[in-house]
């Protein structure tokens, strides 16, 4: 049976069905604002923390679905450098559900092929976590199916000054002259260096903002918001991002009629 959605406010009507997308115009890499766990418990009369958890279960099944389509990476914002201004209860609830999930999800991750990075200051994170992610990222290197990164504790104007200032210590060193340091060398000081930037950003919740999210990594990226919070957005939802996603023309700064005859 064919299904066809209705997307979100923000964006124009599509009403390609999912289940029709081209596989040979898949985002490489989709970037994901995980947005309206709060929201969505608060609706229910549950506290916050309920919202993660069941956030919690649309990160599984995103990861699940990216992984069967082959995209070849998504990046999760789990966590911001902000976040550390919640509630005490809020952060220990989001170290909870995190360190469970670095738990149980390590080995259906090496069954099914996921490849764990994380992007972030991970030194401000839990000892135990840091222990648990390392030991996913090291387990899950030899993968070669999709790239699953966490952005824990990231801040994109913090990854760009920690670029920044490596930068300026390997000038310092003489490993570099600073006419050396092109756009490519600058994407190597950051926390996604090797992965190709997010095609697609999503972000779920209803707000439209980057909130410090891979800044020099979206540049080019399309933008995709959605009402809809997190919680609530499945497999069904995703599909539909990744429709809209192919309705696009992506002109990145040439003309229509160039891109048309590229
Ligand atoms: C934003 O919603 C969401 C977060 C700050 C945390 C996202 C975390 C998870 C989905 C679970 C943990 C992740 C992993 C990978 C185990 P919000 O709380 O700001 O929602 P609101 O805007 O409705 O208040």
């Amino acid at each position: 049976m064919v299904s066809f959605f209705y997307l979100c406010d923000r964006n124009p009507p599509v009403t390609m069905p999912a289940t029709e997308l081209d596989h040979n115009k898949l985002p490489r890499h989709v970037a994901i604002i995980m947005d309206g766990n709060g929201r969505w418990a608060e609706q229910r009369g549950l506290p916050r923390a309920m919202g993660h958890k069941a956030g919690v279960e649309s990160v599984r099944e995103i990861v699940e679905t990216a992984g069967e389509l082959g995209i070849t990476a998504v990046t999760l914002y789990a966590f911001s450098t902000e976040n550390w201004h919640r509630p005490a209860m809020e952060v220990q609830a989001l170290m909870t559900l995190l360190r469970a999930y670095l738990e149980s999800q390590l080995a259906p991750m090496l069954e099914k092929g996921v490849r764990l990075r994380c992007s972030g200051e991970i030194e401000r994170l839990p000892k135990d976590i840091q222990t648990l992610l390392t030991k996913a990222i090291d387990k899950t290197a030899p993968n070669t199916g999709i790239i699953l990164n966490l952005a824990l504790s990231y801040g994109g104007r913090s990854e760009l000054v920690r670029a920044a200032q490596r930068l300026a210590q390997q000038c310092l060193d003489g490993t570099i002259r600073p006419e050396a340091i092109t756009e490519e060398r600058f994407g190597e000081q950051l926390y996604t260096a090797g992965l190709p930037d997010p095609d697609l950003l999503i972000r779920t919740g209803g707000e439209a903002r980057l909130s410090n999210f891979l800044l020099w990594q979206t540049s080019y990226s399309e933008l995709y918001f959605t009402p809809i919070f997190w919680p609530d957005f499945r497999k069904e939802q995703f599909l539909a991002a990744l429709a809209d996603y192919q309705g696009r023309q992506r002109r990145f700064g040439k003309t229509g009629a160039q891109v048309a005859g590229d």
